[in-house]
Parts: structure tokens; sequence; C-alpha cells
């Protein structure tokens, strides 16, 4: 078999076999294929698409490149969640305590900051102490006794997806169902979890900007789910603004501590109790009002919030900071955004909202560098309120002073403002699954 006998028939549209397809992620793997040989399959997958039995063949075959999780320390169902990736997205630390204190297990591995979006091992390690770095045994040990655990993803799970997305990454080849399919499933599929929660974007914070496509991605993600034997759902749920209020990685937890409080912004709240209610009925625990009632109940009695804490203490965290907001730390410099105009706010970029969050320190510089979890933005004004020129729309805050005045002229170009109140679209679009 010839990589480029592959790329040829891609480049004419005709679908790859099974075997053509484990030859090209093996030789990935291998390193015997080149990048540039990668890179215009990969081209030609996104100008050419693949049918369904491609990308399950895809992922089976990236899964196939690696280890999978060994969860059978930890008895019952194990339920994980994913989110294809957002700003302010952080819902992990609302709907996994959530659920644990339902009553499901939950044994999740995450991965860090992806281009413009945000990571939830970022988001957790910025509060002081918590270990993401898990042993097996560690692992499992706090899921069966607090309900949850979150783990940084190994090296040793997808390592084909390791490269594959660094290369998709850096020859614009990211936006494709198939691609995306693969890359998130194979690893969900290797994390071993009985029930997978997605949560697919759409809008214009989200890697797929069109909600249709979105559904489409959502209910290939899902079929190919179903047939490894897992429960799937899905929801399509909106990116075209920055999700809650907080962007950024200490400032996301401070607000998922005080949506468990009780101090929730509407969008995140709708979000996560959809999440909650998808994994409680993929369980089997509680479906539709009953499900709902249930959380409803863990939120109102503080026993969702305490579930947090127990699973970051077993992580080695302090979580002072978040049950104590008068000990909060917050970056030392800070600018707020005024609006400068009058009407409301039309739109927000959502993926530019991102990328300054990441130039005033949240996103690494290289592969092992460090974060600013301090860095980030609050957003005070969402597309769809009224402003007046002195209206604050943005608090952005860093540890480093000089990076508040280029960060803040490009998210002033990110926000656009009309005479005329604009039509929100729906925070969700839809479910796949549930
Ligand atoms: N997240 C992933 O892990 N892979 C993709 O391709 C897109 C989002």
């Amino acid at each position: 078999m010839r990589m480029y006998d592959l790329i040829h028939k891609k480049k004419e549209g005709k679908a790859l076999t099974a075997e053509e397809i484990d030859f090209f992620v093996k030789g990935v793997t291998s390193g015997e294929i080149p990048d540039s040989q990668t890179a215009a399959l990969l081209m030609a997958i996104c100008l050419k698409n693949m049918d369904d039995r491609e990308a399950t063949d895809l992922t089976l075959s990236m899964l196939a490149s690696g280890e999978s999780a060994d969860l059978s320390a930890i008895p019952g169902i194990k339920a994980d969640k994913h989110s294809t990736g957002g700003v302010g997205d952080s819902t992990t630390p609302v709907v996994i305590p959530t659920v644990a204190a339902c009553g499901l297990k939950v044994a999740k591995m995450s991965g860090r900051a992806l281009g413009h979006t945000g990571g939830t091992i970022d988001k957790l390690e910025s509060v002081p102490g918590t270990r993401t770095e898990l042993s097996t045994e560690e692992f499992a040990e706090i899921v069966n006794s607090v309900g949850a655990a979150v783990v940084a993803q190994t090296g040793t799970l997808c390592p084909a997806d390791k490269k594959l997305y660094a290369l998709r990454d850096f020859t614009a080849t990211v936006e494709n169902n198939a691609l995306i399919a693969s890359s998130i499933m194979s690893k969900k599929l290797a994390s071993s979890a009985d029930v997978i929660m997605l949560d697919v974007k759409y809008g214009s914070g989200a890697f797929i900007k069109d909600p249709e496509d979105a559904m489409e991605l959502a209910r290939l993600m899902v079929r190919i789910g179903e047939g490894a034997g897992r429960r799937v759902g899905a929801i399509i749920s909106s990116m075209d603004v920055p999700l809650g209020r907080a962007v950024g990685n200490a400032l996301e937890m401070y607000e998922a501590a005080d949506i468990l409080c009780g101090k929730a912004p509407e969008d995140k709240l709708q979000v996560c109790v959809a999440l909650c209610a998808g994994m409680l009925t993929l369980a089997g625990i509680a479906k539709g009002e009953e499900a709902k009632k249930m959380i409803a109940e863990k939120l109102e009695s503080g026993e969702a919030f305490n579930k947090l804490s127990e699973m970051l203490e077993a992580q080695g965290g302090d979580t002072t900071e978040l049950r104590n907001p008068a000990k909060r730390r917050y970056a030392p410099y800070k600018m707020e955004l005024k609006a400068g105009e009058c009407g409301y706010i039309y739109s927000m970029n959502t993926e530019e909202i991102g990328l300054c969050e990441g130039m005033l320190g949240s996103s690494r510089t290289s592969l092992d560098g460090s974060v600013d979890f301090l860095a980030g933005l609050e957003i005070i004004k969402k597309t769809g309120d009224k402003v007046s020129p002195d209206d604050t729309v943005i608090i952005l805050h860093t540890s480093d002073e000089k990076l508040l005045m280029p960060a803040a002229e490009r998210l002033k170009k990110a926000i656009c403002y009309s005479a005329e109140k604009p039509v929100l679209p729906p925070v969700i679009y839809g479910t796949v699954g549930i």
C-alpha cells in the first residue's frame, strides 16, 4: 500500500477502505508517513469529506493506536462528558459534582487549552495544590470514595490523535466533521466510560459555526459511540457569546463555585442542567422532570458544592478561595473596556474574545509552558444588552500590565453595536440520543 495512492483516491472523492485508513493511522503513529503526506490527506479529507463508515473506521484505528484506561477497579456505571470547545465554557466543575451528588460515578479525562478554547485541566489546576496527574489506582480510589475525579489525559491514550491534531492545527484542517468526530470519540472511547455526554458547540466561538453542521457532528459522534457499545448523548449549544460571565481559569472556577451556591448566569445554568439531565438519563438514574428536580435539589441543598470541594481536596486542592469569596485572589492589573456607544450589543466575536483571554496570559506560548491562572475577562454586558457610552462591557485581568492595551484594542474590534436589539440564538439548539 502507498500513501500516494490514498491521497490520490481521496482527492478524487472516493471512500477509503478500513485497511487503507488503518495503514494511514499506523504510519502516522510510527512516524513512517512524512508530515507532508499526512497533511495532504488531511486536506483532501477536508475538501472531499468522509462518509460515516470511514469516520467510524478512522475513530477505531485511532483508538487502537494507544492504550485504553483501565476502570475495572470502579464498580458500576462510569460517566464522562466532553465539550467540543468554547470560551467561558467551564461546565465540568458544575456538572461533575452535581451528577456525582445524584449517585452517578464520574471518571473524567480532560485536556488543556486548545487554540482559542479553554481547557478543564488548566481551570482545575488554578485551584492551589490540585493535582490532575493521578495514578490509575489513585484515580479509581477517588472515584470510588468521592464519586468523581478528573485526570489529565496521558500521552499513551490515542497517540495518533496527538500527532494528527497538531498537524491539523498547523495546516488549517481542524474544521471537518469526520476529523473532529474521530479525534474526540477515539479519546472518549479510550477513556473507557460507559456513559458519554457530549456538548457540541456552534457559533462564533466554536470550531463549527453553523448549528445544523453541529447537529450533524453530534449525530455522527453519537452513532460512533453507540456502535462501540457506549451510551452516548449530545446537546448542541450556542457559543455565539461567551458562556456565563467569566472567561479565564481562576475566574471560571470562582463562577462555577458561585453557580453551585445558587448565583448562576442563566445561560450557563441552562447548559449545565441539560448536561446533568442527559447524563442521568443515559445512566438510567432519572429522566425528564424527575432528573431536573433531582438536580435542583442537589444544587439548592449545597450537596453539589460540597461534592466539588470533596473532589478537589481529594486531588490535593485547597478550596478556601472557592468557599470564601472574600479570600479570592485576582490579578494585580485590571482595565475596564467601556462601550463608548449608545444602543445594543449586536454581536460578540467569541473566538476573538477567547484569543484576547490568551493574550492576557491564559494561553501557553510553548507546549510545556505555564499559564497565568489569574488572567481573564469578566463579561459585564453581553449580546442583546442595552448600553450607554460609559457602561463597562468587559473587565480585563492580567498579572502583566503591558498585556492590557493590546488585548483591549483587539477586544474593542470584537464587539459590534446597533440601534436595534438583535435576535438571540437559543442557548440550546437541540439534543441527540437523549
Ligand atoms: N477537540 C478535539 O479533541 N479534537 C478536535 O478535533 C476538536 C476539538
